[in-house]
């Protein structure tokens, strides 16, 4: 099942530069993740989620207005660990067609509270240049068109023109792309939004 998806993931962005996967992980994953998320919440740790990295390191609400919590490698649950494993095998299933050369993984749980968004936007910039490879899990329990949400992902279409792909988050979708080459944004939430989002990284 999962080798499957990662061929597909592998070819897709291989030729096209993303690539999006209905149920990717089993629904009692997806479940005990929320679940997990959930409970980080009601304990206060998710921190608003900010713009930079370092000293350049800044909460900007009217560009970004979701919260976050960050994994830590060293002290990953068992939960955390099933996904970072699962990450693991497709990071080195991308390697050997893509030759990308990802070597490391950093992931969060984001939250986007209803009337959230984040603007348009690349994963790479200067001070993330290490960011290769994008991939976000959805966790939502159900999501309907109407709740809008959306992942909007920015591609060149034919002759040159911008088009995009509107991807909504239901829950156990994996979204794939190259971090440095596909602007998105995640378009005003009328409805609490949840994912994990990690990055695959050449350092
Ligand atoms: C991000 C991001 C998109 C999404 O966290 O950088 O663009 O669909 N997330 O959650
Ligand atoms: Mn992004």
């Amino acid at each position: 099942m999962v080798a499957s998806a990662n061929r597909r993931i592998v070819s897709d962005l291989y030729e096209q530069g993303w690539s999006v996967i209905d149920h990717y992980v089993p629904e009692e994953l997806r479940a005990a993740l929320l679940e997990e998320q959930q409970d980080i919440l009601r304990h206060g740790q998710f921190r608003h989620a900010g713009i930079g990295t370092g000293d350049s390191f800044s909460i900007k609400p009217e560009i970004r207005s979701d919260k976050v919590f960050w994994m830590d490698e060293a002290q990953l649950t068992p939960l955390q660990q099933q996904y970072w494993l699962l990450m693991d095998s497709l990071r080195r299933d991308i390697n050997q067609r893509c030759f990308l050369g990802l070597r490391a993984f950093e992931a969060h749980f984001a939250m986007y509270p209803p009337g959230s968004f984040y603007l348009r936007h690349l994963d790479q910039f200067q001070a993330v240049a290490y960011r290769v490879v994008t991939v976000i899990l959805y966790l939502n329990e159900s999501w309907e068109e109407e709740s809008g949400g959306a992942l909007r992902m920015y591609l060149s279409g034919e002759n040159g023109e911008e088009t995009h792909v509107d991807v909504y988050p239901e829950g156990g979708k994996l979204v794939v792309f190259l971090s440095g080459e596909i602007p998105h944004e995640v378009l005003l939430t009328h409805k609490e939004r949840v994912s994990i989002t990690g990055w695959f990284k050449d350092v």
